[in-house]
């Protein structure tokens, strides 16, 4: 959700704020700005749209400077203009924002009284204001910052710089993701390290409260307390490559075929060390042996690998397990047995719903967590007790594909260890998932073969304005997954039902016009979902099926099958999962909608 990046050097860093912005536009992409400190002045350049728009405004200004600050927006406070894009200028204090003021309206009725005009509907500009009021105090630019965010209640990444103190840049981070690039004789500031890759791979993860001082030669962490403190170097091991489109036209094309690899390195642990409780930490033994039960919290996507989940740990662990939307869960007295280990999924590691459903968890008395997550050093892993990486690399579409099978993997992984802690899973039976797990990515490069088919149905879906996706049992959440991809991407509205629930209702939808994917892998719900699909072409519905090649199902008129070439057992929903994203990506394609860059929406989500 908006991206921010900043530099200090001694050369020009214009080109490094515009290459840094263009690989966060994936966190917001309405609009996009940058400022720069230049001969004692601030010059700024700000436009709505893509970042490639304001670069060549810059361009066209002559932009050429060694300080500046830069930021691609998603809106939350003010609609989508230039005067709402940042970074905001407070007499010659420029600030970049992500995250949301929820006292914006009483400090502007403050503001508005010591005589500050404001130009934007942001919550954002009241930040520059009391910056520039602080500065007018007597603070110098890092203590005005550190006076500032007492001020504030809410999230923010920050970064400032200002027309008096052209030497330095100063940041500040509660909620939101931000980050210090240490490179040679220059720094950098950025949510998140792909911004700054090309430039330097070491850096330093500031915390919940920090601020800092950056110049070209040092930076200076203070805590909350405004207290110095020592934080950690790390060197990033992002490449990139994984940053780089290649021979794709999409990122999120790129991502689906990524997946063979991307599930082959989040195995990697388990199928050289097998099934073992430290695959989620040193000392994760003791705390899974400790459980009753499994709360899983996540959003969109990432709550879909949730409830496929739940069918895995109940059949196979035997440990009852309930899945909740993260954002309701926080805000519902939910009944709390303080043994019941909480499981967040979230590929960013930073949503901020998910984040505050663990908090909310942690504070009803659960004494386990486990987070899963893509992200290493987010929020979210850094505030579970337990973490299992997925190691899908980075993930710039905005619609999530390799994230979500990399979270099933880690999942099963998960069933899998429990089943063994608590008896449930014999030698022979772990063997045989070992097997299954090892024969997964190849059976994920099958399914991505059958592409040139999805891509025909593909062409048929992209005049249509509804579609329904079935499913039952274990390919149910696969359903709802390919009812989301497909809106996310093509805008045609997708809803998904367990397949028995049609005749309950969604029959009615149900006519010539209407498309209804039905995923029926050879299962024991198989002859149950063959009668549902009676029931579809019944009412003249037009049926397209996946499913695998145990199953024995043949085209016939109005009904469509594209098989995968084998039964996968319980894995089959991570073999289903390929498939309907391939048909969400060539309907968009068909459709000529921005696959990357859906309209409304962006990747991480730090806001309610
Ligand atoms: C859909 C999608 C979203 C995310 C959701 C949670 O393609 O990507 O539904 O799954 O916003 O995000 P994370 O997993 O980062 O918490």
């Amino acid at each position: 959700m908006c991206g921010i990046v900043g530099a200090i050097a001694d050369r020009d860093v214009v080109p490094v704020l515009i290459e840094g912005l263009k690989r966060l536009e994936y966190r917001g992409y309405d609009s996009a700005g940058i400022a720069v400190v230049d001969q004692q002045d601030v010059r700024r350049v700000r436009r709505t749209g893509r970042v490639a728009e304001m670069e060549g405004a810059a361009a066209a200004e002559g932009f050429n400077a060694s300080l500046g600050i830069g930021h691609t927006r998603w809106a939350t406070h003010g609609g989508v203009t230039e005067a709402n894009a940042h970074p905001h200028i407070s007499h010659g204090v420029a600030l970049v924002h992500n995250g949301i003021i929820e006292n914006h309206e009483e400090q502007r009725e403050k503001l508005r009284a010591l005589g500050y005009v404001f130009e934007s509907q942001t919550d954002t500009e009241v930040i520059a204001h009391l910056m520039h009021h602080h500065l007018k105090g007597g603070d110098d630019l890092l203590a005005a910052l550190q006076r500032t965010v007492k001020e504030l209640t809410g999230a923010y990444a920050l970064a400032v710089v200002s027309r008096q103190e052209p030497d330095r840049m100063v940041c500040a981070r509660m909620g939101c993701p931000l980050l210090i690039g240490v490179g040679e004789g220059e720094n950098f500031i950025a949510s998140d390290v792909s911004a700054i890759i090309q430039a330097t791979r070491r850096v330093i993860f500031l915390e919940e409260g920090d601020t800092a001082e950056v110049t070209r030669a040092s930076v200076k962490v203070f805590d909350g307390k405004d207290q110095p403190v020592q934080r950690d170097v790390h060197v990033s091991d992002v490449s990139l490559a994984s940053l780089e489109l290649g021979p794709y036209r999409h990122f999120m094309q790129k991502e689906i075929h990524e997946q063979p690899r991307a599930i082959a390195d989040t195995i990697e642990a388990v199928v050289d060390g097998g099934f073992s409780p430290t695959l989620f930490g040193a000392n994760a033994e003791a705390a899974l042996k400790d459980i009753e039960g499994v709360q899983i919290l996540a959003c969109g996507t990432s709550y879909y690998a949730g409830m496929t989940a739940r069918y895995w740990l109940e059949a196979i662990a035997g440990v009852p397990c309930n899945v909740e939307i993260a954002s309701e869960y926080r805000y519902r007295a939910a009944y709390a047995n303080p043994k019941h280990l909480i499981v967040t999924i979230s590929q960013s590691g930073e949503t901020l719903d998910t984040m505050e459903a663990l908090k909310y968890a942690k504070s009803l008395g659960h004494e386990h967590t486990l987070s899963i997550c893509n992200v290493p050093e987010s929020a979210i892993p850094r505030a579970s007790e337990l973490v299992c990486y997925t190691r899908a690399g980075a993930e710039i579409g905005v619609a999530s594909t390799k994230a979500f099978t990399t979270q099933l993997a880690a999942l099963f992984q998960l069933t899998v260890v429990l089943g063994k802690l608590r008896g449930k899973v014999t030698p022979e039976q772990e063997a045989d998932y070992l097997e299954q797990l090892r024969h997964l990515p190849g059976s994920v490069q099958h399914a991505l073969n059958l592409e040139p088919q999805i891509a025909a149905w593909a062409e048929r879906f992209a005049s249509k304005s509804d579609a329904l996706f079935l499913g039952r049992g274990l390919h149910y959440p696969i359903a709802l997954e390919g009812a989301l991809k497909l809106k996310e991407i093509s805008y045609i509205h997708a809803e998904a039902y367990p397949a028995g629930e049609l005749k309950h209702g969604p029959l009615a939808l149900v006519d010539a016009d209407m498309p209804v994917v039905v995923i029926a892998p050879n299962d024991v719900l198989l002859e149950k979902v063959k009668s549902n699909m009676q029931e579809v072409r019944a009412r003249g519905g037009e049926l397209f099926v996946l499913t695998d090649q145990d199953s024995h199902f043949s085209e016939s008129e109005g009904v469509h099958v594209i098989r995968t070439p084998r039964h996968v057992g319980v894995l089959s929903p991570i073999v289903h999962t390929i498939p309907v994203q391939l048909l969400a990506y060539h309907t968009a394609l068909a459709r000529g909608t921005d696959v990357d860059k859906p309209r409304n929406l962006a990747k991480s989500v730090t806001v309610e």
